[in-house]
């Protein structure tokens, strides 16, 4: 999006510069007046201690700086001593040059030092790449315990082989994630060839930023993960309504560390930013001074991640309309979660009912519609329940009477007392309103 593209372009202010540095540094346990940070002529020079050049530090350096610049190279990289200098976008073009970021971690001659210079502003995505740096220098985690850092911040990490909740049905909509997010996530090479080809400016044709949006219970954080698995990617998932209410006084950093953090982890990641409404501006004064302050961390955050594609985002809302139009346009694709129609509703009742003869399964879809994945999932459980409660009342009643024993003898039948060993139809219809009633009382 335009708008997007010119955000991500323009300068960040010095005094966010500043306090984002000294966030990273409060964060990492790091004295903030030890971090020298100036901008003499608006010149950028960011200046720090750390506490050990280690091979480990500089490989994860270069590995950030891969992720966020497109042309650069390595000027020197020896037994603690590493530079590394942007280039034009014409390799051999020498113009400016001397202006462009520069990285440089010491070690040397009694030295512990990094240091990152540039002539003029940052821009948000150089900013993110020096606060990713900058928290790699200064934390004594190395890039590999990220995702433990991210937990403790209050993320859930799903890893490619943990185990899902099974999916079925809504065959369309997950035809459009395989094409907007897994082929892309599974093989960026092919995309970003195809784009060199294309471009007279090299340029990032994947979608770096998705919105799910749809009532709650149609999925999305399901998908979500379902993505991640599929891609063989991690998945973040960040709980924004959790986090923002368990750290409130503290959430703007807690966010922007998020994010931070993310960046240093070695490999690509889907940064699920759920219940991103949570950000939208209340009418509470005083909140929505917080949320707009969240909001424009946020947006930065976001501009900051759009180079080369190492981090996608997702983010997910229950209130489209709700949502904030600059943090809008910066998702380039949105994609529609709804309740099931009959059809699908039928696929789901194959997987979560699959007992039922096909008339049963056609009488119970009909019934069905107009209710979410979840409601129709947690009826098809709640009657289930019902049913064992059943059964479970029917033996031991007639264990009670036999001599109070509770479990029933070996090689009983699974349904006694003619209680069937799966809900029938007329479980799920009575199930169904019972729960249309619960769902009366609680509105
Ligand atoms: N395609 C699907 N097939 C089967 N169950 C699903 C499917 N999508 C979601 N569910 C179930 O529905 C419930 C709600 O889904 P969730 O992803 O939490 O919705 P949302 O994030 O939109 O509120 C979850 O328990 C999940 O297991
Ligand atoms: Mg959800």
């Amino acid at each position: 999006m335009a708008e997007a593209a010119k955000a991500n372009t323009a300068a960040v202010s010095l005094s966010e510069v500043r306090s984002e540095l000294e966030h990273v540094a409060e964060a990492c346990g790091f004295d903030v007046h030890r971090l020298q940070v100036s901008f003499e002529r608006s010149d950028f020079n960011l200046r720090t201690e750390v506490a050990e050049v280690t091979d480990a530090l500089l490989i994860d350096i270069i590995a950030i700086a891969k992720r966020h610049l497109e042309n650069w190279r390595i000027h020197t990289f020896e037994k603690s001593f590493l530079s590394i200098q942007a280039l034009n976008e014409s390799l051999f073009s020498t113009e400016g040059l001397l202006d462009k970021i520069k990285i440089r971690v010491s070690g040397l001659y009694g030295e512990k030092a990094l240091e990152i210079t540039k002539k003029g502003a940052l821009s948000p995505a150089e900013l993110s790449m020096v606060t990713a740096i900058l928290r790699r220098a200064l934390g004594k985690t190395a890039a590999k315990d990220a995702l433990g850092e991210l937990a403790d911040m209050g993320c859930h990490i799903f890893r490619p082989s943990d185990a899902l909740p099974g999916i079925a049905a809504f065959k369309r909509l997950r035809e459009r994630l395989r094409e907007t997010l897994v082929l892309p996530l599974k093989n960026p090479e092919i995309y970003d060839r195809i784009a060199r080809e294309t471009r007279s400016e090299f340029a990032v044709n994947r979608p770096r930023a998705v919105l799910f949006t749809g009532p709650p219970g149609t999925g999305k954080t399901t998908m979500a993960r379902q993505v991640g698995k599929e891609a063989g990617l991690v998945v973040v998932h960040v709980p924004l309504e959790t986090i923002l209410s368990a750290y409130y006084g503290e959430s703007t950093k807690r966010l922007a560390g998020i994010f931070d953090v993310a960046m240093t982890y070695r490999d690509p990641l889907i940064l699920f930013l759920d219940e991103i409404d949570a950000l939208a501006p209340s009418r509470n004064e005083k909140l929505f001074e917080a949320s707009r302050r969240l909001l424009s961390v946020l947006l930065r955050k976001i501009d900051g991640l759009e180079t080369l594609g190492n981090i996608i985002t997702v983010g997910a809302t229950n209130r489209l309309q709700d949502l904030d139009a600059a943090l809008l346009s910066r998702f380039d694709t949105i994609l529609e979660f709804n309740d099931p129609a009959e059809d699908d509703i039928r696929e789901l009742l194959a997987y979560y009912a699959r007992q039922l003869d096909a008339d049963s399964t056609k009488k119970l879809a009909e019934q069905l519609t107009g209710l979410s994945v979840r409601a129709i999932r947690d009826i098809c459980l709640r009657a289930e329940r019902s049913l064992a409660r059943e059964q479970i009342e029917k033996s031991t009643g007639a264990q009670g009477a036999a001599g109070g024993a509770i479990a029933a003898p070996v090689g009983a039948p699974a349904a006694p007392g003619g209680v069937p060993a799966a809900p029938t139809l007329e479980y799920y219809l009575r199930t169904l309103s019972e729960y249309r009633t619960s769902r009366l009382q609680d509105t």
